[in-house]
């Protein structure tokens, strides 16, 4: 059945440039875009998007990151586009994400306490609906 997703461009993809390339290579793939918007995440919408990480010791440092600069929410539609947008963006980590992948081809390590990693994407229906619901109040 047709899903729908939640992406982050991260604000290193943002300040690197690379938000027109992330998009063209998600509908490329042949998700289309149903929102899309550029903003400064506040406090309490990282603290929502991330309250599963909360105590881990990459937390602080996460927030800091995601505040760094403007990032862009996208919410994609397709079938199995959960699955399919984690397998386009590639593993967590970018340095060992498989080259074909968004993370594997235009991530790296950049020696930061937190990972750089690109993209964040939906990693369950519920998630999905949950942070479409932050990002997109109005969907
Ligand atoms: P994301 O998929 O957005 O979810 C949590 C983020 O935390 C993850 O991408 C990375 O940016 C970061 N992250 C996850 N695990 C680690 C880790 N072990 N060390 C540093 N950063 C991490």
């Amino acid at each position: 059945t047709t899903e729908r997703s939640l992406v982050l461009v991260k604000p290193d993809g943002v300040r690197r440039g690379l938000t027109g390339t992330i998009l063209a290579r998600i509908e490329a793939k042949g998700y289309r875009i149903v929102a899309l918007q550029q903003c400064e995440a506040t406090e309490a919408e990282l603290a929502a998007h991330y309250a599963e990480h909360e105590g881990k010791p990459f937390y602080p440092p996460l927030l800091e990151f995601m505040a760094s600069g403007p990032l862009v929410a996208v919410v994609i539609e397709g079938e199995r586009c959960i699955e399919g947008f984690r397998s386009l963006a590639g593993t967590t980590d970018p340095t060992t994400a498989a080259p074909g992948t968004i993370r594997g081809d235009l991530g790296r390590d950049w020696g930061l306490k937190v990972q750089q990693n690109l993209v964040h994407g939906s990693d369950s229906p519920e998630s999905a609906a949950h942070e479409i619901g932050i990002w997109f109040p109005s969907l």
